[in-house]
């Protein structure tokens, strides 16, 4: 279909490309445009990287508190703005939705800050969020992780292009030939804009299985929030997996173009799950291509912990 349709960009004279949906493409200029705000957060992510999992701790530090009814009412994906989905069925459906949710809570919703979420590579974000400042939390996982979990989300959701038989899907996604592009130089450009970009945290899918509290703490060091110790708990109990998966506010339930009965959003949540789905030649074809993909960069993942 047209949505769906794989097409590169280039900007100005740059030769740089990543594959894209055609909505996406066709939308360019709305998306370059997009203002920022000085205290937006902008939630950067490859897809599948724990978005959800940030963004659901994120909102709950902002709002938590002072707006419970947040939470309980409106899906995630709509609390976290996405000036960047373009005028499509999708984001009508969004729309539609967003008033039916809206309308269930009494008092109006602080709007600020914004949680801003983005799966587009470093080089395509809007210029505006350069100058305005914005803080921005970039989340990475391990790529092998990344590809079974994307192959799996390709299955249930409709507005992603059919990800064929695993085999096949894997090579796709060694080759960047996905939605956002290649997963390597995601986030290694995201990487090398840290170094020089202080208001950037780059966090890991890994440490935050390994110790949730611990990262959430250093979240709130880069944002500079002090929550109390209960209220710390109370988010780290309600970010923890099982509550998010049978949570309707954030597991995905409410939309449409989701298939549950395929395969869940918040699906397994482990790291490791690679083992499950690469073969041995697989992982050894993967790993020799990662070498070279990655040689020239201190960025170091754990694919199993
Ligand atoms: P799996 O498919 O490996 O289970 P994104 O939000 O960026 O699309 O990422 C989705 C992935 O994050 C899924 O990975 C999902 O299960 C996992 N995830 C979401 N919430 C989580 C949580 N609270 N704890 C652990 N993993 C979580």
């Amino acid at each position: 279909s047209m949505l769906l349709s794989f097409e590169g960009i280039l900007i100005g004279n740059s030769k740089l490309m990543f594959s894209m949906t055609k909505c996406f493409t066709d939308n360019w200029d709305n998306v370059q445009n997009v203002k920022a705000r000085p205290d937006d957060i902008l939630i950067a992510t490859y897809p599948k990287a724990g978005t959800t999992w940030v963004s659901q701790i994120l909102d709950l530090l902002y709002f938590g508190q002072t707006s419970p009814e947040r939470q309980s009412s409106i899906p995630i994906h709509m609390r976290t703005s996405n000036p960047f989905t373009p005028h499509t069925m999708k984001q009508i459906h969004h729309i539609i939705l967003y008033l039916l949710y809206s309308m269930q809570i009494n008092r109006s919703l602080p709007t600020s800050p914004r949680l801003i979420k983005s799966h587009l590579p470093v080089q395509f974000v809007p210029k505006s969020f350069w100058e305005q400042n914005c803080r921005i939390v970039y989340v990475a996982r391990n790529a092998k992780d990344t590809a079974v979990s994307y192959f799996h989300f390709g299955r249930m959701n409709m507005f992603q292009p059919e990800p064929g038989e695993w085999s096949s899907f894997l090579q796709h996604f060694i080759q960047g030939e996905v939605v956002f592009g290649s997963w390597y130089d995601h986030v290694r450009g995201w990487w090398e804009k840290k170094q020089t970009h202080s208001k950037l945290h780059y966090m890991f899918y890994e440490d935050l299985i390994e110790d949730t509290g611990r990262e959430i703490d250093r979240l709130c060091s880069f944002l500079g929030l002090s929550p109390s110790a209960e209220e710390r708990e109370r988010i780290r109990g309600a970010v923890q997996f099982d509550n998010m998966k049978k949570n309707k506010m954030t597991n995905y339930s409410t939309v449409p173009s989701m298939d549950l009965k395929v395969s869940s959003f918040i699906r397994k949540g482990k790291v490791g799950d690679w083992k499950n789905h690469f073969t041995v030649a697989q992982s050894e074809q993967f790993d020799e291509d990662y070498k070279k993909k990655m040689k020239n960069t201190t960025l170091q993942f754990r694919t199993e912990i």
